[in-house]
């Protein structure tokens, strides 16, 4: 999947701020199974966050980021440049919980995955995302 959905930039940013929100409550349910060990359903929910998140980095990297850098430069896109790379970070963690693996060992991951992906969104991508609007509108 690399094709990046056919938003107007507005629409782009709101869907993206949404489906953060899309992302959090899957998280918190990844998160309930696991404490009752449930562990098909979670392989089944990290499934759907892995493809969930996969269109949205998608969508992040070709409207957004990469518009911004190719508008302002690389020196100038400092924050721009970060999210790429947690993009990168956040991708192989999802990758490893999504291998076959002991219960306790994949709790371990995914709290990594949480907080590396709570702190993507609100201290970087929605303070970031806004600011787009007003730059390249
Ligand atoms: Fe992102
Ligand atoms: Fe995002």
């Amino acid at each position: 999947m690399d094709l990046a959905r056919p938003l107007g930039l507005r629409e782009m940013v709101e869907t993206l701020l949404s489906e953060h929100k899309g992302a959090r409550s899957l998280l918190l349910e990844l998160e309930e199974l696991l404490l009752r060990d449930e562990a098909q359903k979670v392989a089944e929910g990290l499934i759907r966050l892995d493809r969930y998140l996969l269109q949205h980095i998608v969508d992040e990297e070709a409207s957004i980021l990469k518009r911004l850098i190719n508008v302002y430069g690389s020196e100038k896109c400092e924050e721009e440049i970060r999210i790429l790379q947690q993009h990168r970070i956040i991708y192989n963690i999802l990758q490893e919980c999504n291998k076959p693996q002991e219960l306790t060992a994949l709790k371990q991951k995914f709290a990594e995955l949480k907080v590396i992906l709570e702190r993507h969104f609100k201290d970087e991508e929605e303070k970031v995302f806004p600011k787009v609007l007003k730059t390249l509108t």
